[in-house]
């Protein structure tokens, strides 16, 4: 049977109007789905633009308690902590990562003093700590230690917990990390503090910027293959999810983000737990260069990424657009 000269359906009757696409949106996004990675550097008074990353800053911790505080003001519900240590307090075994006055510590403190209602999340992996820029200790061979490395670990999550970190997020990839820091925080008196776990983390070409954020770049030599994961694999990360959640992380996170939305997909459906993306240093500085190149408009490509990530299941999202997305999703 036709209906002809009429189409049996017309999808763009609810899009033809503001009011009616609004109210069809599938997905939403707000400033409170959004977590906003800031860099922690030395002194005070200091802004020093990371040149990798245009419109991104590293601040010292009188800067980081502004930071924190504007992100109160937007509605972000929780900031991102990643310090730059200078190279005088990084040696082979990262020991400053166990100071309890290291540069990290000092800023969490700042802000749960100055700003205890903004959630304080806090990386933990060797890196900004190590003078050959991995993540963990290193073998004879330039291998990173698992087991000896979690040893660490564990001490480094203790040491941000005790600062006030809210959320300890392991980013170093090693196996049986998360049941330690978990058992850690619990043997420890930490029990409601939570761990976002960095479960598929990918070794990406996209972190360059962020390894010159941190200070690292110029540092590592080789690459992080041995412990993230090849972006060939997917079932894997499933592999990666579930364990880390029986060991006990409250959420999981995909890195990077936009490559790997078919992980992002795949993770919300095979587990009902809350999925973060981290739309890392290279997705924005391609964004960033895409706009400046004049290949698309910056606010559009911003607001769409950030959609796709709703879209394709995220509760939410690690982003350096955290303040402009907020200031345009308040209009
Ligand atoms: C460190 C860490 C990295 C990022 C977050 N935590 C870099 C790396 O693994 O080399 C990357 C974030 C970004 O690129 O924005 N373990």
């Amino acid at each position: 049977m036709s209906y002809a000269p009429y189409p049996a359906l017309r999808l763009r009757r609810t899009r033809a109007a503001a009011w009616s696409r609004a109210l069809h949106a599938e997905h939403r996004i707000s400033p409170a789905d959004l977590i906003w990675p800031l860099f922690v550097t030395d002194g005070s008074g200091v802004e020093e633009p990371v040149g990798s990353l245009p419109g991104v800053s590293r601040w010292s911790v009188d800067g980081i308690v502004t930071q924190a505080k504007l992100a109160r003001d937007l509605g972000i519900p929780c900031i991102a902590l990643f310090p730059n240590t200078q190279p005088d307090r990084r040696s082979d075994d990262g020991a400053e990562a166990l100071n309890p006055d290291n540069l990290m510590c000092r800023a969490i403190r700042a802000i749960k003093d100055a700003v205890p209602e903004v959630g304080v999340l806090t990386d933990v992996a060797l890196d900004p700590y190590t003078a050959h820029g991995q993540d963990g200790l290193l073998d004879g061979h330039g291998y990173v230690l698992n087991d000896a490395t979690i040893d660490v670990l564990i001490g480094q999550a203790l040491n941000q917990a005790a600062a006030g970190a809210d959320i300890i997020a392991p980013s170093d990839m090693m196996d049986g990390r998360v049941g330690a820091i978990r058992e850690a925080l619990e043997e420890t008196g930490h029990p409601n503090v939570q761990i976002m776990a960095y479960a598929a983390k990918y070794a990406s070409a996209f972190y360059g910027p962020f390894r010159d954020a941190v200070g690292s770049g110029g540092l590592l030599k080789g690459d992080k293959k041995s412990y993230q994961m090849d972006p060939a694999n997917g079932e894997e990360a499933l592999r990666e999810v579930a364990l880390d959640l029986e060991e006990g992380a409250d959420s999981v996170m995909v890195k990077p983000g936009l490559p790997y939305l078919d992980i992002v997909a795949r993770v919300k459906d095979a587990f009902a737990v809350p999925v973060f993306a981290y739309q890392v240093s290279g997705e924005y500085a391609m964004i960033e260069a895409a706009a400046a190149a004049g290949a698309g408009d910056r606010h559009a490509l911003v607001l769409e990424t950030l959609m796709s990530f709703k879209r394709a299941g995220c509760t939410g999202v690690l982003t350096y657009h955290a303040p402009l997305a907020a200031r345009l999703l308040h209009g």
